[in-house]
């Protein structure tokens, strides 16, 4: 084992809906995270992007496959054991309006992990703590006796994230952390995160559908299309040297701050649905929406190779280039 903080495995869920229909949500996805570091893990809606980062906290059991955290195989602890792990590793949700209840105060949302865990026996030493994390996220120690609806969007992120922080965990899900918000609250939060990571030596892994913030934050990146990845490696080479299809499609669509770019270029429009995930066809799952499709892709589905360095694509065009390239 080479000792990476994170490490999944052939990890495989799969939904069971309606009669006998089997909807695979994440089908064979590997991937590692070094202590320390940040995966950004992206792709459109539906793709399985939640249902990953959900096995990290052990909210779901893998089917087939494992995750290590630490060196520690999690994917079949018990009910216990997974309450302890939430002192490992947290999750931070899209939407700061859903995930606080409305009825707690955010020193009691804060604080909900202390009781749960049996920490603080004193009042005076609770309360300190909640007032620390309320001031680590760039809120006030007044904040704590008022309710969610009392701040705005940014803010109550920053309360999601310092619920999140309560336990000092050392790996935080970022599911859609900052999909919900506004793009200079975006920012501001993104900013947040490297710096605690930074400081706290945490590692993340950053789920977004929106590229443009995940180039900032994440040492690597891995994009997801209908419960597998496509493409994986180095964010720098993921986002200079796109080589899968989707992956270009993707990242075509994220706006940049040149106008005389945004004028010049044209936009790979990425061209009917996303095919769908219960029972799917043989073959690349990209395949209908694919302009690099050949015979090929439509029998057997690519598996991930290396193209260079750690990057990876699944992609059997990209293979052919490989091979150009090679001779
Ligand atoms: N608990 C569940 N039961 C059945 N289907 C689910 C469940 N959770 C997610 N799915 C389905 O699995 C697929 C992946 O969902 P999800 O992981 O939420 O995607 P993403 O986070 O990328 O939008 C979707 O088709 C979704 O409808
Ligand atoms: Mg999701």
């Amino acid at each position: 084992m080479d000792g990476k903080f994170v490490e999944v495995s052939n990890l495989k869920k799969y939904f069971h809906v309606g009669k006998r229909q089997i909807l695979k949500a994440v089908d064979d996805v590997s991937f590692s995270i070094e202590r320390g570091s940040t995966l950004g893990l992206v792709g459109e809606s539906g793709c399985g992007k939640t249902t990953v980062g959900r096995h990290l906290c052990r909210i779901y059991e893998p089917d087939e496959g494992a995750i290590r955290i630490d060196g520690r195989d999690i994917s079949h602890i018990s009910q216990r054991q997974c309450r302890e792990l939430a002192k490992k590793v947290q999750m931070i949700f899209q939407d700061p309006y859903a995930s606080l209840n409305s009825f707690f105060t955010v020193g009691e949302i804060i604080g909900e992990a202390f009781t749960i865990h049996k920490m603080f026996r004193s009042v005076k030493e609770r309360r300190d703590r909640i007032r620390e994390l309320l001031e680590i996220v760039g809120l006030s120690a007044e904040h704590a006796n008022r309710f969610p609806h009392e701040f705005s969007g940014g803010q109550r992120q920053r309360i999601g994230i310092a619920r999140a922080l309560a336990l000092s965990p050392e790996l935080i899900v970022c599911d859609e952390a900052i999909s919900a918000l506004d793009v200079s609250i975006q920012a501001q939060i993104v900013n947040m995160l490297i710096e605690f990571q930074r400081t706290m030596n945490l590692t993340y892994l950053f789920i977004a559908h929106d590229l443009s913030m995940v180039r900032h934050i994440a040492d690597d990146t891995a994009v997801m299309y209908l419960g597998a990845l496509v493409e994986y490696g180095a964010t720098d080479a993921v986002y200079g040297h796109p080589a899968h299809p989707y992956t270009k499609g993707l990242l075509s669509a994220v706006p940049t701050p040149d106008p005389v770019y945004e004028r010049s270029h044209r936009r790979i429009v990425m061209e009917g649905e996303v095919s769908d995930p219960i029972n799917p066809e043989p073959g690349c799952r990209f395949y209908a929406r694919c302009r690099e499709a050949e015979k090929l892709c439509g029998e057997v589905a690519p598996p991930l190779k290396k193209i260079g360095g750690n990057h990876m694509v699944a992609c059997h065009a990209c293979k052919e280039k490989e091979g150009e390239r090679s001779t």
